[in-house]
């Protein structure tokens, strides 16, 4: 991993949400997805929510929590690099934050999802080692469920089962 020493991963906090939700239109190629993200998530989930700084500069974050109804899953709702830092293992590294949160709270399963044209996420994530969930219609291959966070939504689930034993460095 190249990831800068000079980076540095913290809780995220309130304040962190109105720069986090200035970045995602950018970083996430244009497509304006800050109404999913409301202030909530770091009013309630700062603790297993992460933020990637390099001098003061946002390079990298994870809104994720551990589920209320699933005593043995965390949810990572959000993630996100800076498209300068990418490929250089920080989605990696929050994505590690996240699942030593999980693990240190006893959950084993990870869970994510993704818009099916989100072709980047959906590669990082099959290299992360999770595995969509079988979905309603197959579209190029890949399982996807269809109105699954509100009506008409169109998602990849997936899941990642983690190590039981927390060996330090869990993919
Ligand atoms: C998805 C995203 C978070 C990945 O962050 P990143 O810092 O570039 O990822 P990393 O460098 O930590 O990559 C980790 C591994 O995944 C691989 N990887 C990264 N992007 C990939 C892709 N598009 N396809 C396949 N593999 C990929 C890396 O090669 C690396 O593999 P390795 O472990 O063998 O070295 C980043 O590209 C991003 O912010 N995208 C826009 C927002 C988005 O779509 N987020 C999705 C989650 S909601």
């Amino acid at each position: 991993m190249n990831l800068s020493h000079s980076i540095t991963i913290r809780n995220a906090l309130p304040s962190d949400h109105k720069t986090v939700l200035s970045v995602i239109p950018e970083w996430w190629g244009g497509r304006d997805l800050r109404s999913s993200l409301p202030k909530l998530f770091f009013l309630h989930f700062g603790n297993s929510s992460f933020i990637a700084e390099k001098n003061g500069i946002l390079c990298g974050f994870l809104v994720g929590f551990l589920s209320q109804d699933h005593p043995e899953e965390g949810y990572i709702h959000f993630a996100g690099v800076r498209p300068g830092f990418r490929n250089q293992g920080l989605g990696k590294t929050l994505y590690r934050h996240f699942y030593t949160h999980c693990l240190t709270h006893s959950r084993t399963i990870v869970r994510s999802c993704t818009a099916p044209e989100n072709r980047l996420s959906i590669g990082f994530h099959r290299r992360m080692g999770f595995v969509p969930e079988p979905g309603d219609i197959m579209e190029d291959g890949i399982p996807v469920t269809l109105g699954y966070l509100r009506e008409n939504d169109r998602k990849v689930v997936f899941k990642k089962m983690l190590a039981e034993k927390y060996d330090n460095a869990p993919e």
